[in-house]
């Protein structure tokens, strides 16, 4: 028996520039995927991502973050109405509330740039130059209440080299970025 029937109807949360949404679209649109992408929302409605769902006819919506209530309120109508089995968080900025992932009940995943529990928050790759680490990678993990605190479903590193730099670096592991997410989604839908 098939393990996985139909497509699952994915959101995509973003902020900003949107190269792992560009990354999941790719993959959504191979005929073998397991996702159909059927909204995207940008707490920044100005954000360049937005462009990207428009190109590939996805509905997309900025909703300004007038509070993290008036954001979350929105989305989860939205949510609701395109019949999202499962969130996709994608450089999204913004912390979601316990409430918010209460009421949405589906699975949330998360991409973070760096290899959890190892730097949770903000400016990791600061901190692994900083402390002059070897490794460095990116993880999807499943959203919960703690900050980057949920299973991890996959992660990949990379090795930092002497002559790596911040640029260097972020360049490094977004490029992984974009390779596992769709693999963890794979993953995490085979298993479910
Ligand atoms: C990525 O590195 C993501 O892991 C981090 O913010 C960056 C967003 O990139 N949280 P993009 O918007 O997907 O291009």
């Amino acid at each position: 028996m098939e393990k996985y029937p139909g497509k699952k109807n994915i959101a995509v949360f973003i902020s900003g520039r949107g190269s792992n949404l560009k990354s999941l679209i790719k993959y959504s649109n191979k005929r073998k995927s397991l996702i159909k992408i059927v909204l995207v929302i940008s707490n920044n409605p100005e954000a360049h991502g937005l462009k990207y769902a428009k190109k590939s006819k996805i509905k997309s919506f900025g909703i300004k973050f007038k509070s993290k209530l008036y954001f979350e309120n929105q989305s989860l109508k939205l949510l609701k109405k395109y019949d999202v089995n499962i969130l996709c968080l994608a450089g999204f900025m913004k912390i979601l509330s316990g409430n918010f992932i209460k009421k949405f009940s589906n699975p949330i995943l998360n991409i973070h740039p760096s290899l959890l529990p190892k730097y949770k928050g903000l400016n990791t790759h600061e901190r692994a130059i900083k402390n002059k680490d070897k490794f460095s990678g990116a993880s999807i993990h499943k959203v919960t209440q703690k900050l980057d605190s949920g299973k991890i479903i996959l992660q990949k590193k990379i090795k930092i080299l002497k002559n790596d730099n911040l640029i260097t670096l972020k360049k490094k592991v977004l490029k992984i970025e974009h390779e596992i997410y769709p693999k963890a989604i794979e993953k995490f839908l085979t298993n479910l």
